[in-house]
C-alpha cells in the first residue's frame, strides 16, 4: 500500500483545512497518465469541487510546459494537481502560477532542516542552487464553472543517479539538499495546507507573494535571454511587475514586461 493515503496526509492538518479538505478531496492513483488530465476531465464533467487533489505514485504521460515530458520514478516523488475554484475577478488569474511557487516554496522551505532558501526562477520554477527541485503547470477551464487546475512535480526521495543523464546536472531533489527520505504525505499536508489557507485571499493581497518571490529571484540582476511568441529580449532581470510579470532591463531600450515566455535562459 502507498504512503500516501488520505489519513496520513492529513493526520498534521489543523481542524479549519480539514473541514474543507475531507477525505473526499483526496484520490490517490498508484498509476495514470497525467494527474493535470485527470482533474482537467473530472472539471469537465462537472464534479469537481475546490480543493479537489489528484495524486500518482507513477505517471506516464506527465506534462510539462511547453509539452517538455515530466519524468519521476515510481513512488519516490510528489506528482499531484488540485483543483481552485476561480472565484475572483479574471484579471487577477495570471497571479496564480505565481501564487503557487509561493505556496509551494513556502511549504518545502517549511520542512528542510537549517536555514534553506530555495531559488525562484520566473515564472513559476523552484531551485536549488540554480537545479530544479519543483515544476508547476496551471491550465484553466471555464465550463461548465471556472476551474484551475495546479500541477505540481515536486523531486523528493529520488536519488541524483536515477535522473537520466540529461536531468542530472540541472535538476535536484530534497533528498540531495537533506541526505535523507523526507514523508512525502506529511509534506503534500503542508501543501494542501498553504492552499487552503492561502487561496484566494493572497491573489488579491498580492504583495506577500511577490515579496517572497523578489527574496528568492534567480533571475534579478542577471544577463538574460527570454524566448517569447513574438521574439527574443535581452536585457537584465529588474524584478516582477505587480501581477507577477518579468521586467527586464533592455539599457538604452528601457525595461521591458514580460507576461508569458517559452524559456529563459541566463547568458
Ligand atoms: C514544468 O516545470 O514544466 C511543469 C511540470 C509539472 C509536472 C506536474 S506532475 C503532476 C502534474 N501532472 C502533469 O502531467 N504535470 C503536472
Amino acid at each position: 500500500m502507498s504512503d500516501l493515503t488520505y489519513e496520513s496526509v492529513s493526520a498534521a492538518l489543523s481542524e479549519s483545512v480539514k473541514e474543507k479538505f475531507t477525505t473526499e478531496h483526496f484520490l490517490h492513483l498508484e498509476e495514470t497518465g497525467s494527474t493535470n488530465d485527470d482533474l482537467l476531465n473530472r472539471i469537465r464533467s462537472g464534479t469537481a469541487k475546490h480543493l479537489d487533489l489528484i495524486v500518482a505514485d507513477l505517471q506516464y504521460q506527465g506534462r510539462g510546459r511547453r509539452g517538455d515530458r515530466w519524468e519521476a520514478s515510481s513512488g519516490r516523488n510528489l506528482l499531484f494537481s488540485i483543483a481552485l475554484k476561480l472565484e475572483e475577478p479574471k484579471e487577477t488569474w495570471c497571479r496564480l502560477p505565481h501564487l503557487a511557487a509561493c505556496v509551494l516554496g513556502s511549504s518545502v522551505e517549511s520542512v528542510l532542516t537549517g536555514e534553506v532558501q530555495l531559488q525562484a526562477k520566473w515564472p513559476n520554477d523552484l531551485l536549488h542552487e540554480e537545479k530544479k527541485l519543483a515544476g508547476i503547470l496551471v491550465e484553466t477551464v471555464l465550463v461548465p464553472e471556472p476551474f484551475a487546475v495546479v500541477g505540481i512535480g515536486l523531486n523528493v526521495n529520488m536519488r541524483a543517479d536515477e535522473f537520466p543523464d540529461e536531468l542530472r546536472e540541472i535538476a535536484t531533489t530534497i533528498y540531495e539538499l537533506e541526505r535523507c527520505e523526507s514523508s512525502r504525505s506529511f509534506l503534500l499536508g503542508e501543501i494542501v495546507s498553504g492552499f487552503a489557507s492561502g487561496y484566494p485571499n493572497m491573489l488579491t493581497n498580492f504583495s506577500e507573494v511577490l515579496d517572497w518571490l523578489e527574496a528568492r529571484s534567480v533571475l534579478s540582476g542577471r544577463r538574460i535571454e527570454v524566448v517569447t511568441t513574438e521574439g527574443i529580449v535581452h536585457g537584465i532581470g529588474h524584478g516582477l511587475g505587480n501581477d507577477g510579470e518579468l521586467i527586464v532591463d533592455q539599457g538604452d531600450s528601457g525595461l521591458k514586461s514580460i507576461l508569458s515566455a517559452e524559456r529563459v535562459l541566463f547568458r
